[in-house]
């Protein structure tokens, strides 16, 4: 898999420069873009300068297996004076509009080239890199997917200075995902951060992108258990995003407490790497504690999580999934687990009731 180029902008580009970050001349750029950043002045001028442009409402039901066919005809009808083939997909937005138009580019006559210009700071650390593409069925999540990276990621910081502070906040789960399964520098950086805002994410970027780089490059296709160390803290994460309709990057920074504390319970972490794990993710980057967490949310019940989980796609098969433990900050490691331990382990945690 090529790892894609990643270009620094300091002004949306021109048609022009997108053919010279491409290095080839498409007939047609087709930008799906999220509606919200009409939002922005500066984009509502640029976006008028381009003649295939498409509008999506961002979030999880516009990764919907169900209604993708509706947007394919649209799409097909909009690049209609052109061959579908000559066309390259602009995603702009977020994560939800990154997997969704890097699915459709990579199925539009059966792939055409791909640019994501993301607009949320989770997709520009995460979801912009490392190819893979998602949507999902009924509501259970990246059911479906190709592996697809786009041939450049274009990042321009004005676009997060518009973010809500959950945004940010989501960023960070990724980002602390990274920096435990990294270690330093990423984890020194974060502990001895004085504010945890958009200009000290912005000054990792690279490291972070570089690092996902280095696991997918070792297992582009998910052949081996290699790439799956990037979904330490999503198993439980999906669940919680799914069911509580949470941010991604919330609901894997919780999903992260619960991988720290399930690694020592199996004795693979020491006492002091927990508490000071615990520490950074609860008292200083505010992600809450199980107990705190079900004060705030509904409580799961275990019947409802088995639902979930057995959708996930990081099931090995009917009875056990592949989940990320962590024996300290830079070394993660998989395991196949029963669904039966880990639910346990949810009730033992106190995330979930019988
Ligand atoms: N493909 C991958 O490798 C990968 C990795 C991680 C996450 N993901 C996926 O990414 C999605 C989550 O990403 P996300 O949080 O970026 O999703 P999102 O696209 O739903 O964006 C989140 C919210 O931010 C808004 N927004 C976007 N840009 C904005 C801006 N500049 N200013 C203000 N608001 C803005 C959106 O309208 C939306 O309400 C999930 O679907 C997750 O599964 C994919
Ligand atoms: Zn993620």
């Amino acid at each position: 898999m090529k790892k894609s180029s990643v270009v620094f902008l300091n002004k949306l580009p021109t048609g022009a420069k997108l053919s010279e970050i491409l290095g080839k001349k498409p007939q047609k750029f087709l930008i799906i873009y999220d509606s919200k950043l009409e939002r922005n002045s500066d984009f509502k001028i640029w976006i008028k300068k381009f003649s295939f442009t498409y509008k999506v409402k961002a979030g999880e039901s516009l990764k919907s297996l169900e209604s993708f066919p509706g947007h394919v005809k649209k799409i097909f009808r909009l690049i209609s004076p052109f061959s579908p083939r000559s066309v390259c997909v602009v995603a702009v937005g977020g994560g939800s509009i990154g997997d969704f138009a890097g699915f459709a580019a990579s199925v539009i006559k059966r792939g055409v080239p791909l640019i994501h210009l993301p607009t949320t700071l989770l997709a520009a650390m995460d979801s912009a890199h490392g190819g893979k593409t998602a949507l999902n069925i009924s509501g259970f999540k990246n059911q479906v997917g190709s592996f697809y990276p786009a041939e450049s990621v274009l990042l321009m910081k004005t676009f997060f200075q518009s973010l809500p502070n959950t945004q940010i906040r989501s960023a960070y789960g990724e980002f602390a995902k990274m920096a435990l399964i990294q270690g330093d520098p990423l984890l020194k950086n974060l502990q001895g951060s004085k504010k945890l805002d958009l200009e000290f994410l912005w000054t990792q970027l690279t490291e972070v992108i570089d690092e996902k780089w280095k696991w997918v490059k070792k297992d582009p296709y998910e052949e081996s258990n290699v790439r799956q160390v990037l979904n330490l803290g999503h198993s439980l994460g999906h669940v919680l995003e799914a069911y509580y309709g949470l941010p991604h990057g919330l609901a894997v920074g919780q999903g992260l407490i619960f991988a720290v504390k399930w690694s020592h319970h199996r004795g693979y972490m020491a006492a002091d790497v927990k508490e000071s794990l615990l520490e950074l993710l609860i008292q200083k980057m505010g992600f809450l504690s199980p107990e705190s967490f079900v004060k705030k949310h509904k409580k799961l019940t275990a019947s409802k999580l088995m639902k979930f989980i057995t959708e996930d796609k990081k099931m090995v098969d009917a009875r056990r999934l592949n989940f990320v433990f962590l024996e300290k900050p830079g070394i993660p490691f998989v395991k196949k687990v029963s669904i039966h331990s880990f639910i346990t382990e949810t009730q033992r945690q106190g995330w979930t009731q019988v």
